[in-house]
C-alpha cells in the first residue's frame, strides 16, 4: 500500500503520466504558508472548465479567495479543521442551477459567431430540448407536469430523466461541478501542489461572505497548497476493494 511519504516529490512541471497523476493525488491535511502563484491557479482553472457537463451547459464557479481577511474568516467557516488551518489557497466550489437559459444562448451566439454551420439537431437542442428540459416554472409546477409526462411515455418506451423540482436541479449542477473539481485538484498536483476537497463547511455563512445568489449550491471548498513535510497523520491510501465497486451486466 502507498503511503503518502514514499510518494516521489512532486514535479516543476505540469507533464505528468496520467496514472501517475491519479496515483498522487491525495488528500493533504498539513500545507506550508506560501502561496501558489496566479498563473499556476489560472492554468488549474483552465483545465477545470474542460470538464464534461451535462449538456454542455458548464453550471460550474470558481471563487479563489484571495485576501488575509477572507482566508482567515474561511479557517473559521471550514470548522477550524486541519486541511483549512493550514491552508494557502480556498477555493469555493459552486453549482449554479439558474444560468442555463443564458449558457444556452451564448452556446448558439458563439457558434453562429464562429460562423460554424451548426447541424440541425444541435439548434433543436440548444433552442427546444434544453428549454423543455430544465424549465420548473413557479413551484416546480412545469417540472412535476413534465415528470407526469414523462413517466406516461416511459410505459410504452425508454424515456431519460430531466429534473423535476429545485433540489434535482441542485443534483444536476453538482454532478457536472463535481468533474470540474476533480480536473482542478488533478491540474493542482501536475505543478507540484496539493489539495483536499471539503464537505465540512458552513454554506449559509459561506455563502452570505460571497454574497452568492439564491441560486448557487456549494458543492465544495478545495483547499490547496505545497504539501508539508509533516503531512502523515492521515496515513496510507485506504480503499475498498474492486468487487465491491465494478459490477459486469
Ligand atoms: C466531496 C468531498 C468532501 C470531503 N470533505 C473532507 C473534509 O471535510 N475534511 C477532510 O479532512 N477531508 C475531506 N475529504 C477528503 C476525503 O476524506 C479523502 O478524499 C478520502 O479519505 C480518500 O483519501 P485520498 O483523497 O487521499 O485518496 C473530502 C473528499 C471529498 C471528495
Amino acid at each position: 500500500m502507498e503511503t503518502q511519504n514514499t510518494l516521489t516529490p512532486p514535479p516543476a512541471t505540469a507533464d505528468m503520466s496520467f496514472r501517475q497523476l491519479v496515483n498522487e493525488r491525495r488528500s493533504v491535511r498539513s500545507f506550508l504558508p506560501e502561496r501558489i502563484p496566479s498563473d499556476v491557479m489560472q492554468d488549474c482553472f483552465d483545465m477545470a472548465i474542460l470538464a464534461p457537463s451535462v449538456s454542455n451547459l458548464q453550471p460550474w464557479q470558481f471563487y479563489w479567495v484571495k485576501s488575509d481577511k477572507n482566508r482567515e474568516e474561511m479557517r473559521d467557516l471550514c470548522m477550524r479543521q486541519e486541511a483549512a488551518n493550514t491552508a494557502a489557497e480556498f477555493v469555493v466550489c459552486v453549482g449554479r442551477t439558474g444560468l442555463w437559459r443564458k449558457y444556452a444562448k451564448l452556446i448558439i451566439q458563439q457558434m453562429e459567431e464562429a460562423q460554424l454551420d451548426l447541424p440541425k439537431p444541435f439548434d433543436i437542442y440548444y433552442h427546444k430540448i434544453v428549454p423543455i428540459s430544465y424549465t420548473l416554472g413557479p413551484l416546480s409546477i412545469l417540472g412535476y407536469l413534465r415528470e407526469f409526462l414523462f413517466w406516461a411515455i416511459r410505459v410504452f418506451r425508454p424515456m431519460s430523466h430531466t429534473p423535476k423540482n429545485r433540489s434535482e436541479m441542485r443534483a444536476w449542477a453538482i454532478k457536472s461541478t463535481s468533474l470540474a473539481c476533480q480536473n482542478f485538484m488533478l491540474a493542482l498536483r501536475a505543478h507540484g501542489y496539493d489539495t483536499c476537497a471539503l464537505d465540512g463547511f458552513d454554506p449559509t455563512r459561506i455563502k452570505r461572505m460571497l454574497k452568492l445568489p439564491r441560486d448557487a449550491v456549494i458543492v465544495m471548498v478545495i483547499t490547496a497548497g505545497k504539501r508539508a513535510p509533516d503531512d502523515v497523520r492521515f496515513g496510507p491510501r485506504l480503499r475498498l476493494g474492486r468487487e465491491n465497486f465494478v459490477f459486469e451486466a
